[in-house]
């Protein structure tokens, strides 16, 4: 794991974007795995940025969401799909149909989780994956206790990720209690992962998927096993970590080649 911490959620959101720039540069027809929620919403902006002023192009770029609301369409406010729209789609040049984002309303879920999980593999397999992090340690809608060689299917959200996310919805009681997400294995599948996490309400998750044990009950911690995972913090999420004086300087002296 690469743990870069920087003075900010913007700075470290730029340095995310960057990733993801590089990645599309080499590779017009790159495979994004997107995830939604506050965290990437400084993101998004820097790369809807570098498309206006740098040309940053998305005519090859193939997406896939982590996760969606089951029961939520894509008109609703509150839909992952609708959430993507607003804050990247409809401000770059990535095409309608090499947009996925799981059926939250899917009349055969099951199908539906084999034929987006065969979908990835038909797209040649995720190259960046963008992920932000539950209170609880989720990643995805892997919730504490998710197998960690689960592929997409439903899950049941815990009563601390329905509160968490009652902001984005009218009331509390509207938050759907199932999603359809990626599994953990889906994202370990990913060549590379960006794990974002901001504020000190993340600091003890962060703390516990980079220096604790690798647990399903935490199943951040898995990325422990990824070849190719970073992790961007600003300075609170990086608060309960032990070892920060060594990450910044790792970074700081990273080779001038391996620079973003
Ligand atoms: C969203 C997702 C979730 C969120 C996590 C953090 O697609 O998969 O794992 O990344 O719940 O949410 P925020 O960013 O709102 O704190």
């Amino acid at each position: 794991m690469e743990i870069i911490i920087q003075a900010s959620a913007e700075a470290a959101s730029v340095v995310g974007a960057r990733i993801v720039a590089k990645c599309v540069r080499e590779k017009p027809g790159a495979v994004i795995g997107l995830a939604t929620g506050g965290t990437p919403v400084a993101l998004y902006r820097e790369l809807v940025r570098m498309h206006r002023e740098e040309g940053l192009d998305f005519s090859g770029v193939k997406t896939f969401n982590l996760d969606e609301y089951v029961g939520l369409g894509p008109a609703h406010p509150a839909s992952y799909r609708h959430f993507m729209e607003e804050h990247l789609f409809a401000h770059v040049n990535v095409r309608r149909e090499n947009i996925h984002i799981p059926d939250g309303l899917a009349a055969d879920v099951p199908a539906s989780c084999a034929s987006y999980e065969e979908a990835i593999r038909a797209a040649g397999g995720i190259d960046v994956q963008l992920l932000g992090i539950g209170g609880d340690g989720h990643i995805g809608f892997n919730e504490p206790s998710s197998s960690l060689v689960s592929r997409t299917r439903i899950k049941t959200l815990t009563a601390q990720t329905r509160r968490d996310n009652a902001r984005f919805f009218e009331a509390a009681e509207d938050v759907p209690f199932h999603v359809v997400t990626m599994g953990v294995g889906t994202i370990m599948e990913a060549r590379q992962v960006l794990l974002l996490a901001f504020g000190a309400g993340k600091a003890r998750a962060v703390r516990e998927a980079v220096e604790g044990p690798l647990s399903a009950m935490v199943p951040a911690s898995v990325l422990q096993m990824h070849g190719s995972a970073k992790v961007l913090l600003d300075e609170a999420a990086a608060a309960e970590l032990s070892r920060s004086e060594y990450y910044r300087w790792v970074y700081d002296h990273k080779p001038v080649w391996q620079r973003f």
